[in-house]
């Protein structure tokens, strides 16, 4: 595996690939690799010839008085992982690389971003105009016919699918199912700031969704209904959610009823960590 640090070498190593008609598949990461993270790679590399990850914390897409400086990263062990995957190229550029003196360029989907993680008095749509400038820029760095993403992160994996449609970016998204710890806890870098009771409550966020999918599958389909059945999970193990919400997974749109398949997506702050998590509901005519 080789490790590259500039764009101009990146266009070097996969220009004469692309010649050949060989596919390139770029799974985008923020590094600290886990199981989550080694399904898209996987997928990756079952799908294409040449598999390119690329490991940069974008400080763009971090709020102020977030985790930016506290957020692991460990490159070496990176390094190790991808090269045990049979990853080809780990492009791990500088900010500089990415945000050069002069950078003035911004890429920002409108309605998707602001509700959920983009909502104004939560994050802000700052978060996702930072995840679609650098995703928009590592699509043209590294050209792929297909770019991986994790339905962990829903809204994202949406926001993105709007960009590359508006934007006609040539390359097909692939969105793959959330990883999970055996007791539920989504796989995710911010784990890594719980401490034992609060590891145990975090899985309250699964608890909470799996609530959800048992309310519907015994046939209640109100909001109102669903949402009850989750938060008396959450609020067990002493969790006031910063959202808890159902709402279409075409649009985000808020959903008055489980109706075809609706989004039911969660954040809360346990300890240090803000976690998020999902599930998409099917109402039983539709399974
Ligand atoms: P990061 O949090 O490192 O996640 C990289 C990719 O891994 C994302 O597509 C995310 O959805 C996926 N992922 C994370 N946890 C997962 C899990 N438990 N199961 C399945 N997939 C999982 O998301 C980002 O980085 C950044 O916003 C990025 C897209 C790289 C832009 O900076």
């Amino acid at each position: 595996m080789r490790t590259i640090r500039t764009v101009a070498e990146l266009r070097a190593a996969l220009a004469p690939e692309r010649r050949r008609a060989r596919t390139i598949g770029l799974v985008p990461t923020m590094g600290d690799l886990h199981e989550g993270h080694l399904s898209l790679i996987r997928a990756a590399r079952a799908d294409c010839d040449v598999v390119v990850v690329s490991l940069f914390v974008n400080p763009s897409q971090f709020g102020a008085g977030e985790d930016l400086d506290a957020y692991p990263r460990d490159e070496r062990r990176d390094r190790e992982l991808a090269t045990a995957e049979g990853v080809d190229v780990l492009f791990a550029p500088a900010p500089a690389e990415v945000y050069p003196d002069g950078f003035a360029t911004t890429v920002s989907v409108s309605g998707l971003t602001e509700v959920l993680c983009g909502d104004a008095e939560r994050r802000g749509p700052g978060h996702f105009e930072g995840v679609t400038t650098v995703v928009a820029k590592l699509l043209n760095m590294a050209q792929p016919d297909v770019a991986y993403f994790g339905q962990k992160d829903a809204q994202q994996a949406l926001v993105i699918r709007r960009l590359v449609r508006d934007l006609d970016i040539p390359v097909q998204i692939s969105v793959l199912p959330t990883v999970r710890e055996p007791d539920g806890l989504a796989l995710s870098s911010r784990n890594a700031y719980l401490d034992p009771g609060e590891r145990d409550r975090a899985t309250a966020l699964h608890s909470a969704l799996a609530a959800a999918e048992a309310a519907v599958a015994g046939g209640e389909l109100a909001a109102a209904d669903v949402l009850a059945a989750a938060r008396t999970e959450l609020e067990a193990a002493g969790i006031e959610p910063e959202y808890l919400e159902l709402r279409s997974t075409v649009d985000l749109a808020p959903a008055e009823r489980v109706n075809g398949t609706t989004l039911l997506a969660v954040a809360a702050r346990v300890g240090r960590a803000r976690l998020i998590d999902n599930t998409v509901l099917t109402s039983k005519g539709d399974r």
